[in-house]
């Protein structure tokens, strides 16, 4: 059994004596201890390799003590699986130097066997239970089927995904023929990550609110609500979409445990797009984070008040920035775990 099992029991619902808090993106660059890996080893060895992934999991766990741990990877290993060539260029970001852009180049895309061709990502998610001795839970993560579209097709990142949304505007068939395929792989992969050792899963649709209303429930949610689908009885699912607060009610419906809410959508308005029954996760401010650590543990006691202290999980509203001093990490961490309710 977990020792903390504070996360677990606020995505079940139970009534809690604090919320529990983790961030986005928490193992990564704003971490001395992290930049002294990264300056060893390129992205992809550094998710490649158990021993360091496993070790860059538990690096904010040791210095913040969180109440979850999130493992290191990337959401874009799955079209890596699937045959497609992903590079991290350093100071760029992902960069795919065949991008998809026809009905034919999807057909070359495979639905591989994720254990085998993301065994590395098992692997780690073993060592890291080991090194978390059952203190605290592990997440387990993948990118929206949508998400990972956008990089397909895109071939880097963007301001607007206006290749991608061309592709699908244009090309729906196809479009829709590489969304199942990444959503085939997503759900394989996604249960192997569970039987490996991972406590719940964290879908990230972060560029969903790239998206109508209309075409997110085409090209987004419907594959989310797939994967749900086939998770949900193995693992928690949340689910984070940036910018769809919009889509707040389908996804209260879908069998998700809870689901993230970034810093522009109010805990009050979040709450009532999603029916209030159901856990939220979020959504401070990634840019507040440079703000005093005094003012940080005020606006976080504010957050908690406004979502309350119950169905609740504090966090980011997005992925934590570089540039955020240590000890401001540190004052958001606290500021949840020294959380009373008045
Ligand atoms: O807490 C964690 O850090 C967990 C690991 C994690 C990473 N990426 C490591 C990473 C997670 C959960 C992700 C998810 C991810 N990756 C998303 C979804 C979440 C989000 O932030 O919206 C997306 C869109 C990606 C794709 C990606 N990976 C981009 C756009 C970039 C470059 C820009 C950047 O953030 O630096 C990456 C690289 C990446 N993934 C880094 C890390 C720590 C930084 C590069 C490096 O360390 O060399």
């Amino acid at each position: 059994m977990i020792k903390n099992d504070l996360f677990l029991r606020a995505l079940k619902g139970e009534t809690v004596e604090r919320p529990p808090v983790w961030m986005m993106r928490q193992a990564g660059r704003y971490l001395p201890e992290f930049m002294a890996i990264k300056k060893e080893y390129d992205f992809f060895t550094r998710c490649q390799t158990p021993d360091l992934a496993s070790e860059i999991t538990v690096q904010p766990i040791r210095r913040y003590g969180m109440d979850a741990a999130i493992l290191f990877s990337d959401i874009l290993v799955i079209p890596q699986a699937m045959n497609i060539e992903v590079e991290m260029k350093p100071d760029f970001g992902p960069y795919l130097p065949n991008p998809i852009r026809t009905a034919k180049d999807v057909e070359q895309v495979i639905v591989p066997d994720t254990e085998e061709s993301l065994g590395y990502v098992m692997e780690a998610i073993k060592l890291t239970k080991e090194k978390l001795d059952n203190e605290i839970p592990l997440i387990g993560f993948a990118g929206s089927p949508w998400t990972i579209l956008c990089y397909c097709v895109q071939g880097q990142g963007s301001k607007n995904f206006d290749k991608a949304k061309a592709f699908c505007f244009t090309q729906p068939v196809a479009a829709h023929q590489l969304l199942q395929k990444i959503t085939d792989t997503t759900i394989d992969y996604l249960k192997a990550k569970v039987r490996a050792g991972v406590d719940a899963v964290q879908v990230f649709d972060s560029w969903g609110g790239m998206l109508s209303p209309e075409d997110y429930t085409e090209f987004s949610w419907k594959y989310i609500q797939q994967i749900i689908d086939a998770l949900k009885d193995e693992a928690p699912v949340i689910v984070f979409g940036k910018g769809c607060w919009f889509a707040l009610g389908d996804m209260a419906k879908s069998g998700a445990s809870a689901l993230g809410v970034d810093w522009t959508c109010s805990a009050r308005n979040a709450r009532y797009l999603s029916g209030g029954q159901i856990t939220l996760q979020g959504n401070f401010d990634p840019a507040r984070l440079l703000s005093p650590p005094k003012e940080i543990k005020r606006m976080v006691t504010e957050m908690i008040d406004a979502f309350g202290k119950d169905r609740y999980i504090a966090n980011l509203g997005h992925g934590i920035l570089p540039n955020i001093p240590i000890e401001n990490a540190g004052a958001f961490v606290e500021a949840v775990k020294e959380y009373r309710q008045k």
